[in-house]
């Protein structure tokens, strides 16, 4: 048809931004997506609330109906948290639909099973937005070095420890302010804890290992450590050095062909492409056998930033819709 129905699961920081441009812009996104997008609810908990960008009309608790109308070809899962995200995804995926979610802790958790159910459906499932929001690393390491041979990932996932990491060091910033800060901004997740003990960077890091290496890599093999323990001591010493502390995950193939991967606070030397990240940015340098180190950095977090990722994946979602 010359309609592309999409379902919106959650309508918060993401979930607004990706609403609002989809509505704004529906003559380019037309163009682009080959058919009118048209949404046919946005769930959320609290439909009294007023939201910048969704019209009221559209606003529905029952995410269970959306997810499951079977004239809806795409459902973009911007809700979080594993349930019920997980059961609507599901049921999305069982019907043969086509899946965008930003949702790193489902896709670490359930990606290779989500993956299955979209191949035996003939539905898809994408999530470039689940890694570092704005920056397209997913497709740098799926299609872009797809002749190459990656070795290496390290990098800066986590923008809201980035954030306050950086508050503290450049401008003194007591820890629990820079926090709240990064709260108000909306870079830390609806549990802050995911990002300040590391385990937001696990999963982002967990994707990438599988993206990089076709492995399954459960969380509890992700070595994390958090920013939570950190002391004033700690960045005045590694001040004193010359170094700057950054939350660092890194994951890479070891001499046996298995991947190890961590996330811990590192103090870098200043000189490092990793140190220089500022406020919210999120870098990664990816090492390739033939390309060498590729670096990538922009907007790790941030309702526009992780809309862009969204967007372009429905994009490619509403191109797999008229293959079928
Ligand atoms: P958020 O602001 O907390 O929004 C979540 C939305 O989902 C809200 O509209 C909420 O409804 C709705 N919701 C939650 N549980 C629901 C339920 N059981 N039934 C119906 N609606 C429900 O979160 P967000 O920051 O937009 O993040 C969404 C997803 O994107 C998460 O997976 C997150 O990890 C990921 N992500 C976020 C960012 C970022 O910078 N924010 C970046 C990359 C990825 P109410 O509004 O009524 O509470
Ligand atoms: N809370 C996450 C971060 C959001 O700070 O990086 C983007 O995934």
């Amino acid at each position: 048809s010359s309609v592309l129905r999409v379902a919106l699961l959650g309508g918060g920081t993401v979930g607004a931004a990706v609403a609002r441009h989809l509505l704004q812009h529906a003559d380019r996104y037309a163009a682009s997506l080959g058919r009118r997008p048209e949404l046919t609810g946005v769930a959320v908990r609290d439909t009294t609330r007023v939201r910048d960008g969704i019209p009221a009309q559209l606003l529905t608790t029952d995410a269970t109906a959306l997810a499951e109308d079977p004239g809806t070809e795409v459902v973009v899962e911007v809700m979080g948290g594993i349930e019920p995200a997980g059961s609507l995804v599901e049921a999305a995926l069982r019907r043969g639909a086509q899946v965008v979610t930003a949702n790193k802790q489902l896709v670490a958790r359930r990606g290779e099973e989500l993956h299955a159910l979209a191949r035996e459906h003939g539905g898809g499932l994408h999530y470039e937005a689940a890694v570092m929001a704005a920056v397209p690393v997913l497709s740098v390491v799926r299609d872009s070095l797809a002749g190459d041979e990656v070795t290496a990932i390290r990098g800066i996932v986590n923008g809201s420890t980035n954030y306050v990491l950086d508050l503290v060091a450049r401008e003194g910033v007591p820890f629990a302010e820079a926090v709240r800060q990064a709260g108000e901004l909306g870079y830390l997740e609806a549990d802050p804890t995911e990002d300040l003990e590391g385990l937001d960077a696990a999963a982002k890091v967990a994707i990438l290992a599988r993206m990089a290496w076709g492995v399954a890599l459960p969380l509890d093999e992700v070595a994390t450590t958090g920013i939570s323990g950190l002391t004033d001591a700690d960045f005045a010493a590694a001040a004193g050095r010359g170094e700057v502390l950054k939350l660092v995950a890194d994951a890479r193939r070891d001499p046996q062909g298995g991947v190890r991967a961590r996330v811990a606070p590192t103090a870098l030397p200043a000189s490092d492409a990793l140190a220089q990240a500022r406020g919210g940015t999120n870098v990664v340098e990816i090492e390739a056998v033939l390309a060498g180190a590729v670096r990538l950095s922009g907007a790790g977090a941030g309702g526009d930033q992780t809309a862009s990722a969204v967007l372009g994946d429905l994009v490619r979602a509403a191109g797999a819709t008229r293959v079928g």
